[in-house]
């Protein structure tokens, strides 16, 4: 199946992260020219660019705790490799282990406040920033990676998934937004996923976790970027303000 998606601008924050590294790749194996998003692990990002090369791929600073950081990554993509088609926002999360014991009430402000307003109002500007470019040239995607836990809920995960819901949100209504502009907006939605992350969580609660899944397993890096690169792609014609769960079917 062609996925339409050679020479084709991305930008995939998150990038230097296990999910969006193997989405990068994943877009650049399709032939896509791919901006990496890292905020902190410039190194990473820059091993990822000489892997996929330097004429399909450039990494950005873009940092969610940092409004000014979004414009600036923006034009050097634009400068780069023209206006941004496919905007993949796989951003930040808390770490998967342990998962915080503070009672929801005794949440430091200063630690949930930047958290929500960095994923919430970062990626809206983001959005404003690559639509036009995508209205005018009649087609762009733009997919959010969430989480299953913003359906499933679970102790301690308040402000994470308070964030994560905002961004469903966002993709319903902007899906009517920007639908008659050939503007498709879905979110991808992976359950527990191993890689580095979850490699801190131990071995017992992973299989407790494969083990309440019908597949039998937990998904890897690779099986949440195949879904974000399909929904992100020409070969999806019409799915849009959906939201798409790749938790082996929990
Ligand atoms: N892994 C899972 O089990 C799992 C399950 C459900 C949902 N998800 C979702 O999938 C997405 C990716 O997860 P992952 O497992 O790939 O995470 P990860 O390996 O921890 O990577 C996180 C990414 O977010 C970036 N990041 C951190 N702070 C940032 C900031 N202030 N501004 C912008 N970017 C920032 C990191 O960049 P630097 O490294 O450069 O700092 C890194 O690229 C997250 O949105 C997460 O909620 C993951």
């Amino acid at each position: 199946m062609d996925l339409g998606l050679t020479d084709r601008t991305v930008l995939v924050t998150g990038a230097s992260g296990d999910i969006g590294r193997e989405a990068a790749r994943a877009f650049a194996a399709e032939g896509a020219r791919v901006a990496l998003g890292y905020a902190h692990h410039r190194e990473t990002a820059a091993r990822l660019v000489a892997e996929l090369g330097a004429e399909r791929a450039v990494a950005v600073r873009y940092d969610l705790t940092d409004p000014g950081s979004v414009a600036p990554a923006l034009s050097i993509v634009e400068r780069r490799f023209g206006p941004v088609e496919v905007y993949v926002a796989a951003g930040i999360a808390p770490p998967a282990w342990p998962v915080q014991s503070t009672a929801f009430e005794e949440v430091p402000v200063d630690d949930w406040v930047p958290f929500l307003r960095g994923n919430v109002e970062q990626t809206l500007r983001t959005v404003q920033l690559v639509l036009p470019g995508m209205r005018r040239h009649g087609w762009g995607r733009i997919t959010f990676v969430s989480t299953h836990l913003v359906r499933q809920g679970r102790p301690g995960r308040g402000f994470y998934t308070a964030a994560k819901a905002a961004l469903h949100g966002l993709s319903r209504s902007l899906a009517w937004d920007a639908g008659g502009d050939g503007v498709l907006v879905n979110v991808v939605c992976p359950g527990l996923t191993v890689a580095g992350r979850a490699g801190a969580v131990p071995e017992a609660v992973l299989s407790e976790e494969a083990g309440r899944t019908p597949s039998g397993r937990l998904s890897r890096p690779a099986d949440i970027a195949r879904a974000v690169v399909f929904v992100s792609s020409a070969a999806n014609g019409n799915i849009t303000g959906e939201v798409l769960t790749v938790a082996g079917g929990r």
